[in-house]
Parts: structure tokens; C-alpha cells; sequence
């Protein structure tokens, strides 16, 4: 099919006096006093359960912003049983009609329900409007919209035949159900995660994290009134572990989409080798994880540039996505003009609730994020091989604001140099100018991941150079930009490593990974 030429979705700016910024104002304030009840959704229905928790806004904690039901034993069987019911009937759908739910769904997101969706996620997740933008909006849009577009090309990809012999491959959805687990931090991954083996003609059974539910609810509804057939994706906000227990490990569990932390995927990973002889098929296993992401300055740098890319990459979002530049190496010969730079830059970040707009950081997601984030804080300001030089201040009485935070160590091997943080924490080594390599050796081999990172250099050798010696270091890999801000069909995301199984998330690489082709060989 020739279906319509996707674009990336074009953004607001919520710019003070616009009419897009009063009535996201007006969404914000609704939603604000709505109390959402929030239902397991299972087969299209929408269900109650006596286990009932609250929503919080990170940035106001007192406030309850809606409440969940949430899905215990039973509803997770009853979920798997709904989407195999729906299974036969979703994979034969013409591949056009499929195709047109997650496109009108797109365009529900970019139009009537922008606001809706943006609101969600500020209140919910803590995003300021900008974030929420690029986010829910954008993100989400374009994941959609690109999505067709690589099951459409994936669709036409046959083989060769001969005058007498038609080869034909059959673009099959996998053999049972997938089971998505998405995170907090991005509403466009959380949306994503159901949606792309969808498209490829899965069904899917998806537990949302709890601490994002908001939006993903709306992008639940929205999908539903795209026209998403009952049972295709079930919607069951639960606790990870019984998940683990009851869907994952189902005989029919053939395919497993996740984004989140690299622990989570690798006990996921394991309870799936334990059960490995039960399965109808192997499971597809496709994880985004952590990170630790770089920025690399090589003496040819400009300065602006790199202070600019480290106080962005580092904070926007409080720190709070997979690509956040958190661990940085600054030539010697250039950190004087740096640290001035980013002392300055990050002094001028306001922090606080994400209504007011003016606010460049809201809060972090919760009470462990807020604990987990603060104490690394307090290591290093007790230890002797670092110095706090910005930030280093949180309070927890209101919401969980974390003020932007630089250290700066003397070992390149420093506890917030090779952790991931989570948080709106940025750790600086400086080196010698004469001791490019053994640099580069720390910059590859102190952390387990290798999700993003940059490199800044003016000369051209050196561009080479860094791109080549840091080839295994990172998935996304930038060259005089921030780690942070892939954009779907120009900057497929993923990484290697602890940071997943790379298989780009707004590419053709995940598409693929959802079909479980056959070919037919037909002789006249
Ligand atoms: P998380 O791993 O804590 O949670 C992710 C999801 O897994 C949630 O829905 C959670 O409820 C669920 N879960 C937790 N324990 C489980 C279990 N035992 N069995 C099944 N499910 C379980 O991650 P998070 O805090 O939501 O997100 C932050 C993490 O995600 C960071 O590590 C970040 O780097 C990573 N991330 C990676 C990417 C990427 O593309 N590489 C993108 C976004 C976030
Ligand atoms: N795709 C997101 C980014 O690149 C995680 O920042």
C-alpha cells in the first residue's frame, strides 16, 4: 500500500501570550481536580478491583491526582485468555484497516487530545511543558505514524521467484501473545511498547508502570477510540513481580517488549531460561535498559558548546531519561572555561512545580527515585575525591525537588563516574591533555552500559579518532550535540551492553522483531 508519507510530528512552544499555552493551562487545571478512577482494562472492559492505590504529583505529593485498580492473579490470567481469544481475528485483519487505528490514533494524540495527553504527563510525571512536548506529543505521534510506515515497507520485502516458482514470505504475527512492560519516564515508550507488536498484527498483554499511569490510561482510551478492537491490547496496571509470575511465564508468552532498568531485564531474562522447555515458541526477548552516558570533550572543543550540551543533556527532565549525560571528561587545558560555564548555566535552572513555566525542573518521580538520587549526593559530598561545585541541595517537604547537581572527581572510576544515577546529577573528571588514551579506556570500560554518548572536537582526525576507539561505547553516539533527544525515523535509540538488546526503538530493527515470518514456495 501506498499508505501516507509519515513526517515528524511539528511541536509547540507553549511561548508566553500563545493560545496553545492557555488551554494546555486550562487541561492542567481540569485535570488537576479530577481524580481519575482508573480501571484494569480487559477485553475492553473496563474493571474495578478491591485492591485500589493512589497517584500522586511528584512535584506536589499531598495531592492525589487519581487512583488505580490494580490487577491481581486473576485479571492477569484473565487478561492473556482475552487477548488470545482476540488473536485470530486481529493477525487476519486486513493489514490496511490495522494500520488506520494506530494512524487515527496518532492524529487523535496531535489534535484533539494534545492537551489531554501533555496535561497527563506534567501532572503526572513530573514533565515540564517543553519535555512533555517532545514527549507525549511528538514522540508518541511519531512512533505511531513511522510504525505503519516500517510494517508497510517490512510487508513489501519478498524474495525472489522464478517464471514457474512464486516465492512469497508471509509476515506472520508470533506464535501466542507479547507481554510489554513499559517505564515511567517516557509516555511515547510507554505507548510504543503495545503498539509496535500490535501493528505487527500481535495481541498484547501491557502492564504500564504504575508511577506513569495517567497518560498511559489516555493513550489507552485514545487507542480505543482509534477503533482498536477488544482484547488486542489489555491494559493491566499490577505489580512487576506477579507479572513475572503469571504472564511471563505462560506457555504462550512469545514475545517480550520492555523498557526499564537493566536489573529488571536480566531477572526477566532469567525467569525466562528457567522456563525456557515450557514455552510454545522462544520468546522474543527485546529490552531497552540503563545507562551511563557520556560526554567526551577533546581539547579541539568548543567550550560554549559543551557547557551547553552538559547542562541540557544533564538536567532536562531532572535528569530522568536513559540517554541524561552523567558522567563527563573535560581537557585540562579547557576546564576553566567549563567550569565557569556550567556553575553559571546551572545556577540560572529554576526548579519547582511544572505548572509554573518558568520552571526549567520539576521533581523527581518518587519517594525511592528522591532517596536513591539524594544519596549519591551525600557520597560524594562526604568523600575526599569529590567536590559538589553546583546544586548539592533537595527537599522533600512539598514534592521531590532535587536541585541540578555537579560533581567533579578526581578518579575517573568514582562511584557517580560508573553507576547509573537516575537523576539530575552530573559527574565531571578532567584529564591531562597528554593522557588522551588512557581516557578513552575509562570512558569505555568504567560503566557496564553503552546506551549514548558524545563527543566534541573540532579537528577532523580527532572526530576519526573518537569515533572509532569509542565505537563500543554507545548506541547513539553524537558528534558536537547532546547525548540526549533522539527524534524517531532520524535517530533510531538503543544501546548494547548492560543498556539492552539494541534492536532501535523507532526503527525497521524493532518492527521486524514482532513477525514471525513463513515463506511459501509455490510451484505451477
Ligand atoms: P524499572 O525497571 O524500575 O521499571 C520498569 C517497568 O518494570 C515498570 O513497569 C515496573 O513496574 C516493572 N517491573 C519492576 N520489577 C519487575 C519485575 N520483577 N517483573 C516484571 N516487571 C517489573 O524502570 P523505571 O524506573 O520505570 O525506568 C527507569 C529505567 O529505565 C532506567 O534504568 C532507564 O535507564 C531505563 N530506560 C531505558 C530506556 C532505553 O531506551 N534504553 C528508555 C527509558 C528508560
Ligand atoms: N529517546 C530518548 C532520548 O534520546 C530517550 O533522549
Amino acid at each position: 500500500y501506498n499508505i501516507p508519507t509519515p513526517t515528524n510530528e511539528p511541536g509547540n512552544t507553549y511561548a508566553p501570550g500563545t493560545k496553545e499555552r492557555e488551554t494546555l493551562k486550562a487541561e492542567l487545571e481540569r485535570q488537576a481536580g479530577l481524580e481519575v478512577e482508573i480501571p484494569v482494562i480487559i477485553n475492553g472492559e473496563e474493571i474495578k478491583t478491591d485492591t485500589v492505590k493512589q497517584v500522586v504529583m511528584p512535584h506536589d505529593h499531598k495531592h492525589v491526582l487519581a487512583t488505580y485498580s490494580q490487577a491481581g492473579e486473576k485479571e492477569l490470567r484473565d487478561a492473556v485468555e482475552a487477548a488470545m481469544a482476540a488473536k485470530e481475528s486481529w493477525s487476519n485483519m486486513p493489514w490496511q484497516h490495522r494500520a488506520s487505528i494506530f494512524l487515527k490514533a496518532a492524529d487523535l494524540i496531535s489534535g484533539p487530545y494534545r492537551d489531554v495527553i501533555n496535561a497527563a504527563t506534567m501532572l503526572g510525571q513530573s514533565k515540564t511543558a517543553y519535555q512533555t512536548e517532545i514527549d507525549a506529543a511528538q514522540e508518541l505521534a511519531d512512533f505511531l505514524r513511522f510504525g505503519v510506515d516500517y510494517a508497510n515497507q517490512i510487508y513489501q520485502m519478498q524474495p525472489d521467484s522464478m517464471k514457474n516458482i512464486w516465492n512469497r514470505l508471509e509476515y506472520r504475527a508470533l506464535d501466542g501473545f507479547v507481554l510489554a512492560i513499559s517505564p515511567f519516564n517516557f509516555t511515547a515508550i510507554g505507548g510504543n511498547l503495545p503498539s509496535a507488536p500490535a501493528i505487527m498484527g500481535n495481541v498484547v498483554v501491557w502492564k504500564p508502570a504504575t508511577t506513569a499511569i495517567l497518560s498511559n490510561y489516555y493513550f489507552m482510551r485514545i487507542l480505543e477510540e482509534a477503533g482498536l478492537p477488544k482484547g488486542v491490547i489489555n491494559f493491566v496496571p499490577s505489580r512487576g513481580s506477579q507479572v513475572s509470575e503469571v504472564v511471563l511465564t505462560d506457555p504462550r508468552m512469545s514475545g517480550f517488549h520492555f523498557t526499564g532498568s537493566t536489573s529488571v531485564f536480566q531477572t526477566i531474562w532469567k525467569t525466562v531460561g528457567e522456563n525456557i522447555t515450557n514455552y510454545k515458541s522462544y520468546p522474543r526477548l527485546v529490552g531497552e535498559t540503563g545507562g551511563k552516558d557520556f560526554v567526551f570533550a577533546h581539547e579541539t572543543a568548543q567550550a560554549d558548546k559543551v557547557v551547553a550540551a552538559l547542562v541540557r543533556g544533564a538536567f532536562e527532565y531532572q535528569g530522568q531519561k536513559c540517554s541524561a549525560a552523567s558522567r563527563a571528561y573535560i581537557p585540562a587545558s579547557m576546564w576553566e572555561e567549563v567550569k565557569n560555564g556550567v556553575v553559571e548555566e546551572t545556577a540560572k535552572l529554576k526548579v519547582g512545580d511544572v505548572r509554573d513555566f518558568r520552571n526549567f525542573m520539576g521533581a523527581v518521580i518518587d519517594k525511592p527515585a528522591f532517596d536513591s538520587i539524594t544519596s549519591y549526593i551525600d557520597y560524594a559530598a562526604d568523600s575526599e575525591e569529590a567536590e559538589i561545585i553546583a546544586g548539592g541541595t533537595y527537599d522533600d517537604s512539598v514534592g521531590y525537588f532535587i536541585q541540578p547537581t555537579v560533581i567533579v572527581t578526581t578518579n575517573p572510576n568514582f562511584k557517580t563516574m560508573t553507576e547509573e544515577i537516575f537523576g539530575p546529577v552530573l559527574t565531571i573528571y578532567v584529564y591531562e591533555n597528554d593522557q588522551l588514551e588512557e581516557t578513552l579506556t575509562s570512558v569505555d570500560t568504567a560503566s557496564m552500559y553503552a546506551l549514548t554518548g558524545a563527543i566534541f572536537a573540532q579537528d577532523r582526525e580527532a572526530i576519526m579518532h573518537l569515533e572509532r576507539r569509542l565505537s563500543g561505547a554507545a548506541g547513539n553516539f553524537y558528534i558536537n550535540d547532546k547525548p540526549t533527544g533522539a527524534v524517531i525515523n532520524q535517530q533510531p535509540f538503543g544501546g548494547s551492553r548492560g543498556s539492552g538488546t539494541n534492536d532501535k526503538a523507532g526503527s525497521v530493527f524493532n518492527m521486524i522483531r514482532w513477525t514471525s515470518p513463513r515463506i511459501i514456495k509455490e510451484n505451477f
